[in-house]
């Protein structure tokens, strides 16, 4: 934390590296949290006290009293959804609305996007990207071509806007022939709406920055991952947003000169959600090994998540991509049993072996280095000594392949068992 500065904290692979659980656990430190990309796509669990939350749209900050939360301009938000999650949040006993502040420029989910994301899905066929449904590429497309609805017009003549864009998408549906009824989610869409004005909707690029100059601390909260990133990731098999160091820039509003550390997370393995290339994908019982004790089922659609060991090739790229200044290592836990560890080192493509991400990751094959198993609970553990010798030495040779430290171990899904390097 640096007074004055923007940390930012990027999952830094394909999603679910447990960006939520740190963000929480480094609220305390920081005046501000604030999400710059993504919207209901993203599900980040926080646990602590006996207590479970999976939020979306919020950021991850909202369970502390002193933070100002801000969902900013480079998120999309539905407002039925943020409702929901809003008031499940409510119900718990947190005054979120003394604490949150959404951005005016941040654009809107509509119900007929929704519906364009499911119509353009099926379009797709057997090349579908497995997308949540939640209308993500659609809002930014609208957004990219400067049609659509942002947070602010629901202050001012709403109901024509709104009535305009529904229009041009029911055309766009009607085109394609795709049958959709979108009568129950917008009655209450339009309920979420009226509901988001008890909230702050304000100029939040303009607020951060004058607190950026009161030498006040933000967190800016990743969502997504880097290699699902619009420009970086696995294109077309990747999410509509910036979800890397630049996005954090545009989508808060503030200048690249303001950003201090880059805290990049991963898991101890890789999964990945949805289609698209994974090179390190395992089909045989040490994928569905490693997906029965990590639980990884996604925690917005219940799907399956792909899994196999860490792509140290991928970890790189992203590193590079984002400027990353420290590693945080997640769900360690996960691996204690395994007598052996993989760790894919190259990709091995039409006859060439590659230490860089390519254009085109479909047809790299990984190629593993092999490392002992520490074969420990970790669960129990709280101070790095106390980490078993294999753990460390993993630890030591991923440093040393990317060139930057790790500096927290996850050892579970509790805020309580994080390890401080
Ligand atoms: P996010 O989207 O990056 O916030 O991550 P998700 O919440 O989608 O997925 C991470 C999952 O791993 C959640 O179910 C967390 O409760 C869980 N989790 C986080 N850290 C750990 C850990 O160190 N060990 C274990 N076993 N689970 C963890
Ligand atoms: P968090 O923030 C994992 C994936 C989807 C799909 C692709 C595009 O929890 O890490 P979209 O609905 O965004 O158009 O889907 O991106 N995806 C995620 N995978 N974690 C996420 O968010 C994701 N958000 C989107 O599965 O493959
Ligand atoms: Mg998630």
């Amino acid at each position: 934390m640096t007074k004055g500065k923007v940390d930012a904290l990027l999952g830094i692979v394909f999603g679910d590296e447990g960006k939520g659980k740190v963000v929480d656990f480094f609220t305390p430190q920081y005046d501000v949290v604030a999400r710059f990309a993504g919207g209901p796509n993203a599900g980040h669990t926080i646990i602590f006290d006996g207590k479970k939350f999976v939020l979306r749209s919020i950021p991850s900050g909202i369970f502390s009293e002193t933070t100002l939360n801000i969902i900013g301009n480079g998120c999309v938000l539905a407002p039925d959804l943020f409702m929901v999650e809003a008031k499940e949040v409510e119900a718990a006993g947190y005054d979120i609305r003394q604490r949150l502040h959404i951005s005016k420029r941040a654009h809107l989910i509509l119900p007929t996007h929704r519906a364009l994301d499911r119509a353009y899905e099926a379009l797709k066929g057997k090349d579908k990207i497995g997308t949540t449904g939640k209308g993500i590429g659609p809002t930014y497309s609208d957004k990219a071509a400067r049609v659509g609805l942002r947070v602010g017009d629901i202050l001012d003549n709403f109901a024509e806007k709104y009535a305009a864009l529904k229009a041009r998408h029911e055309q766009i549906l009607n085109n394609l022939g795709y049958a959709y009824d979108i009568a129950e989610e917008e009655q209450l869409w339009l309920e979420g709406v009226e509901y988001m004005k008890g909230f702050a909707l304000t100029d939040s690029e303009n607020e951060l920055n004058a607190m950026l100059a009161e030498g006040k601390s933000v967190l800016a909260e990743g969502a997504q991952g880097t290699m699902l990133d619009i420009d970086h990731g696995t294109y077309p098999m990747v999410s509509s947003s910036s979800t890397t160091t630049g996005g954090v820039c545009t989508g808060l509003g503030v200048a690249p000169s303001k950003i201090a550390d880059v805290f990049g997370i991963f898991k101890a393995y890789s999964t990945r959600v949805g289609s698209g290339p994974f090179p390190v994908e395992l089909f045989d019982a040490t994928g569905d090994r490693i997906r029965e004790i990590g639980h990884e089922y996604g925690a917005v659609t219940g799907r399956n998540r792909r899994c196999g060991w860490l792509d140290l090739v991928s970890l790189k790229y992203a590193v590079q991509v984002n400027g990353v200044t420290q590693l945080i290592m997640m769900k360690s836990d996960v691996l204690d049993e395994f007598a052996t560890i993989k760790v894919c080192t190259a990709y091995r493509k039409g006859g060439e072996t590659l230490t860089t991400v390519p254009y085109d990751l479909n047809g790299c094959e990984a190629v593993y280095e092999e490392l002992p198993g520490w074969q420990t609970d970790l669960t129990e553990l709280t101070t790095y000594d106390a980490l078993p010798q294999a753990l460390k030495d993993y630890i030591a040779y991923i440093e040393q392949y990317i060139g930057v430290p790790i500096t927290i171990v996850s050892v579970g899904p509790d805020r309580n068992a994080t390890i401080v390097r």
